[in-house]
Order: C-alpha cells, then sequence, then structure tokens
C-alpha cells in the first residue's frame, strides 16, 4: 500500500529549494565533475549515443532535399524556400508530416501531422506537457523509482510535485491506482504518469503489452494522461516488441513523446509531443492541450530551429519516413556491446557474489545490485583508486529505496573499456565486500 505519509514525504521532497533536491538535480554535473578530475577512469555513467554512427556531413547535404520538397510542396522556389527557413517559424513546426509518417512506420502510431508539435528535443516537449497538464496547486505527476533525471528537473523547476509509484510487490497499475486513490483523499489530483514503457533509463526493465495495457485501463479510469517516453524504442535486442503505448491506447490517454537524438544525434535538438485525436474522449480537451502546448513554446523556443528541422527532414526523405535502415548498424553496435557487458559481468561476479544484474531487452542501459551501498562518496573513491566510474542509482532516485543499486551505460564505452572498467568495478567491490565486518 501506498501509505499517505510516505507520498507527502516525497511530495515535501521535491521542491526546487529543498537542498536535497538540489543536490539531486545537480548529480550530473557532480558526474561530469569527476569524469574530468579522472580522464582516464572508465565511464558507465553517461548515457550518449555513439558517435561513430553520426553521419552529419551527409545530413547536412540532404538540407536542399528538404528544400526542394517544400517547394514542391507548397509551390514555391527552392530559393525562397531556403530564404523562408532561415526566417522565424510556425511555433509547432516544419515538418510534422514527415514525422508523422516516420513515427507510423518506426513506432507505429497512428497521428495526423496537426496533432504534433516539433520541440527542441523531447527534453522541451516534457517542460511544456508538465506545465501545460499541472496546472493547479494539487496536480501532481507520478513517475516510476528510479526515474529519468529529466523529469525530476523539469517538474521540480515547473514546481510540479513528482510522486515515486510504491510499486512493492505489485503491478504498476496497482500502484497507479493506489496513489491515484491516495492523492485525491488529500485533495489532489494525479494529472500525469511519467513512463519509459520500453529500456527505461535509468533501469533497463520493459513493460510487457498486458501491464501496457493495465496502465492504459487504470489511468483512464483516473483520467492521468500518460507521458509516453520513447527515446530508446528503435533499440530493441531481443524479444518481441510490445506496441508503443499511443499504439493500444483507445481512449486518448497517451501523450507520445518523440526524439531524434538517439536515432540521428542529440545536436539536431528535435523531439517531438504528439497529443491523441481526443483526450479521454474529448476532441475539445485535445485541441485546448495543443493550442496550450504551442502557447507555452511561443514563449519558451518561440519555434525549433527551422535549419535543424530541415536536416531531420532531409534525412526522413532520403529514409522514405522511415530510420529503420539508419538505426540497423547502431542498433547492432549497441547489442554486441550489452552482451560484452553482461559476459563480463558473469566472468568477474562468479555465481553472483551477491552482485546481480537485469539483462535488458534492449537500450542503453542495465542495473546492478550491490550488497553495500554505493553513492556519491563511492563513485569519487571508485574514480580515483580503480579508474571507473559507474552511476549511482540514488542519483536518480526519488527516496533512499534505491542506494544499493547502479546504472551501467554501454552505449558509448569501446568493448576494451568495458573489460578494463568491469574488472576494476570488480576489484573494488570485492575489497569492499572483504573489508565489511561480518
Ligand atoms: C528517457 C529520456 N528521455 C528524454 C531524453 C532527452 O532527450 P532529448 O535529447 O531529445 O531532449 C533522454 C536523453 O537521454 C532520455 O534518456
Amino acid at each position: 500500500m501506498l501509505e499517505p505519509p510516505k507520498v507527502a514525504a516525497a511530495v515535501a521532497d521535491a521542491k526546487v529549494h529543498n537542498p536535497s533536491v538540489r543536490r539531486r538535480l545537480s548529480v550530473m554535473n557532480f558526474l561530469n565533475e569527476v569524469a574530468a578530475d579522472y580522464p582516464l577512469a572508465v565511464s558507465f555513467a553517461s548515457g550518449r549515443p555513439a558517435e561513430a554512427f553520426f553521419e552529419l556531413d551527409t545530413w547536412l547535404e540532404g538540407i536542399p532535399r528538404y528544400f526542394d520538397h517544400l517547394a514542391s510542396r507548397d509551390g514555391r522556389s527552392a530559393d525562397e524556400v531556403a530564404r523562408l527557413v532561415g526566417q522565424y517559424g510556425r511555433t509547432n513546426g516544419l515538418i510534422n508530416d514527415l514525422v508523422a509518417m516516420q513515427l507510423l512506420a518506426d513506432d507505429g502510431v497512428r497521428c495526423r501531422a496537426e496533432n504534433i508539435v516539433i520541440t527542441a528535443g523531447c527534453q522541451e516537449a516534457l517542460a511544456l506537457c508538465v506545465q501545460a497538464l499541472c496546472v493547479q496547486p494539487g496536480d501532481v505527476v507520478l513517475t516510476r523509482n528510479p526515474t529519468y533525471i529529466g523529469i525530476t528537473g523539469v517538474a521540480t523547476l515547473a514546481d510540479v510535485d513528482l510522486v515515486a509509484l510504491d510499486e512493492g510487490a505489485g503491478s504498476v497499475a496497482e500502484a497507479i491506482g493506489r496513489a491515484a486513490r491516495t492523492l485525491a483523499a488529500q485533495g489532489r489530483r494525479a494529472r500525469a504518469l511519467y513512463l519509459i514503457p520500453s529500456f527505461d533509463n535509468p533501469t533497463g526493465a520493459t513493460l510487457s503489452q498486458t501491464e501496457r495495457l493495465a496502465i492504459l485501463d487504470v489511468c483512464q479510469r483516473y483520467r492521468i494522461v500518460v507521458l509516453e517516453d520513447n527515446p530508446y524504442g528503435m533499440f530493441r535486442y531481443e524479444g518481441e516488441a510490445a506496441p508503443s503505448m499511443a499504439t493500444l491506447d483507445q481512449h486518448g490517454v497517451v501523450v507520445y513523446l518523440g526524439t531524434y537524438s538517439k536515432t540521428l544525434c542529440p545536436a539536431v535538438r528535435i523531439g517531438c509531443a504528439v497529443v491523441p485525436e481526443t483526450l479521454f474522449g474529448d476532441a475539445g480537451a485535445s485541441r485546448a492541450l495543443l493550442d496550450d502546448l504551442g502557447m507555452r513554446k511561443s514563449f519558451v523556443t518561440v519555434n525549433s530551429s527551422q535549419l535543424n528541422q530541415a536536416l531531420v527532414g532531409g534525412v526522413l526523405l532520403a529514409e522514405q519516413c522511415s530510420l529503420e535502415r539508419l538505426v540497423a548498424p547502431a542498433r547492432h553496435h549497441y547489442r554486441i556491446h550489452r552482451d560484452h557487458l553482461l559476459g563480463r559481468l558473469a566472468a568477474e561476479f562468479p555465481n553472483g557474489c551477491g552482485v546481480s544484474w537485469n539483462r535488458p531487452e534492449g537500450g542503453f542501459f542495465l542495473t546492478l545490485e550491490l550488497p553495500f551501498a554505493f553513492g556519491q562518496e563511492q563513485v569519487s573513491h571508485c574514480a580515483e583508486n580503480y579508474q571507473v566510474i559507474p552511476l549511482p542509482m540514488s542519483f536518480l532516485a526519488l527516496d533512499g529505496s534505491q542506494d544499493r543499486r547502479v546504472r551501467m551505460a554501454f552505449s558509448n564505452v569501446s568493448e576494451a573499456q568495458i573489460d578494463a572498467g568491469v574488472s576494476r568495478f570488480a576489484d573494488f567491490v570485492r575489497e569492499t565486500v572483504a573489508a565489511t565486518p561480518g
């Protein structure tokens, strides 16, 4: 059961002026500093995509292709289009038609171009959605715990309470129902649920289709908007793909958040929010949300860089609006790295040695469970004395429940770095266990 005092504690803690929250939000700076102080240390902390797959030269050359497309679409000359692209642009985006086709081809998300807001990466989409949805004082965002630091930051800066689901031994859907009821009893409202259903950041976990359907059901019942964040959906290494929640959504529960940061590269800073045709069956509410997102965006980034949109548009045209061909080599590379990391962990920790880990079906991350607490002090110690930097899961947690867990990112480390990093971390673990009394 999610007891009221627990919710209250998580909520009270989530204000930006609270020192522990400020500390929570500055953990990434801390990690960057540690990595800069120990440049020879192998870092498993950063979940950046591998640069080997950035084809910026080719992608930049594709910009005129997009100009030609726009010229023939709008009956203008290519020169005129090129000048217009250099101008301020439509707030909700320029390349929405191509993005709609790509979302359908690659993520199974069926939507009209008009229902898409093109954003400066998924991060802006998150910020806009949280602010647009949580407008009353008691409105909160539910999230799994640990969670992506980006939602913690967005909610905190917007002064919106983020409430950790208490999953216990039960299901996510049950935890949502409990949280919704508890909040309602306190006169507050669970307004949105932030979720990464496929290859979660930070845990690497994936929700089954049954779990997704149960979550949609409970969210529809309590009128909770699901913010489905899907940056890793195209990076599945094994197992059968569960449809995205937006694909399964029959009742207008899901706002789908996409990004080209992992499929192309983060520098494009292009993502999107897709609002369902009817929000909980209400077309007016859907239109109002779209208008609200656009209004907010017009005072934050005005519009997403049209030059960057033209670059993405050029790639989408070249790839017939599916990134499958482009992503395939990167996916292969990440799978090999995941397998290599799993293999090294099994070799270094035979019979577990009190250490266990999950096997993510895709994405960039896995979770290690340790027999002792691993926090800021331990990560500094590891960097200095063992030349390895894993990410303490407590940095991404909303309470103290994650102190013995670590996130290992395998997306941007070479196989040689994985070998060295895991072996050094295993030395640290063995020595720590040996030095622990009892
Ligand atoms: C789960 C998740 N959501 C959103 C983002 C941010 O993506 P973007 O670069 O599109 O802002 C990331 C980046 O790592 C992420 O892991």
